[in-house]
Formats: structure tokens, sequence, C-alpha cells
């Protein structure tokens, strides 16, 4: 049986996971509505991501018969001054997610929980791609964005995500002519 303890833990994970999904669905607005379409759709497809996580998450205390209890999601950001402070941000935000990763292996490993580590080693090996993805594309953003033919270039660069047809992580699959 599930601590409560780390119930609460977990049940707190699902809003960052949804937090991080408003807060990059914050980002992809603003992207579009600055003609930055490649950046708006990689962003988007990165929350159809988050909201993955969450019910990664979800599903993982709905099988082992825990209270899911969903808190108030915190408000963030949601302007910036320049693509680059947004990309920074996005950086910043992975960095905290790890931390909160991090603390619930803490939990799991104090509780003697077996069953929630397997997930948990999961997202600790998602995290390094999240972070190495968002910092890069950060440090890229430093050395580029303030010529407007380096911000064109990154758009175009970053507006060729690749994501399974018809997957949840495909913005088409969302877009108005679908
Ligand atoms: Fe769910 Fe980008 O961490």
């Amino acid at each position: 049986m599930i601590s409560e303890r780390l119930n609460q833990a977990l049940n707190d994970q699902i809003k960052h996971e949804l937090e991080s999904y408003y807060l990059y669905l914050s980002m992809a607005a603003y992207f579009h509505t600055s003609n930055l379409d490649g950046m708006g759709r990689w962003m988007r497809g990165q929350a159809h991501e988050e909201m993955v996580h969450a019910m990664k998450f979800l599903d993982h205390l709905l099988d082992r018969g825990a209270k899911v209890q969903l808190p108030d999601l915190k408000q963030h950001k949601t302007e910036w001054n320049s693509p680059l402070e947004a990309w920074q941000d996005a950086y910043k935000h992975e960095q905290f997610i790890t931390s909160k990763i991090n603390e619930l292996m803490d939990i799991a490993r104090e509780e003697k929980d077996y069953q929630v580590q397997p997930l948990l080693t999961w997202f600790i090996e998602e995290q390094i791609e999240e972070e190495a993805t968002s910092g890069k594309i950060a440090e890229e953003m430093a050395m580029v964005s303030d010529t407007k033919h380096g911000l064109f270039f990154m758009d175009r660069e970053l507006g060729q995500r690749a994501f399974p047809t018809g997957s949840p992580l495909d913005p088409e699959a969302y877009s108005s002519s679908s």
C-alpha cells in the first residue's frame, strides 16, 4: 500500500506536470503571436508531452488504488520580454522539475516503496533529455537571437520537430483544419 506521504507527493507531481503543460501552452501562444510559428509548434508539442507525463502519474495512482486529490494550479508567467527569455525560462523550469522528480525518488526510497521506483527511474532518464534539449535551445538562442536572421533560422529549425502522426503529441491533430 502506498504511504500517505508518497501519495501526496505524487498528487503534487501531477500538478507540476499540468503546470508545465500550462506554462508551455502560454509560451506557444506567445511565440505564435510573435510570428514565430515554428517555435509555437515546438512548444505546443512540448505541452502535450507534459500532459502525457501527468497521465503517467495519474495512472500509477489509479492502478494502486491510491487517492487522487489534485491541488490548485499555480499561476505561472504568461508574458516574456523576448523569445530568448522564454527559452531560458523553459530551461529553468525543466531544472525545477528534475529537482521534484529527485525528491520523489528520495521519498520512495525512504518509504521503501519499490513499486513506484521503475516509473521514477523513467522520469529521471526523461529529465536528462528534457534539460539537455531546452538547455541547448536556450544556448543557441543566446548565440543568435539578437539578429533577425538568427531568429528566423531558429524558428525554421524548431518548426521541424517531428511528432508521431495521429498521436496526441502531433499539434496538427488539434488544429482547426483537422
Ligand atoms: Fe514533464 Fe518537461 O517535464
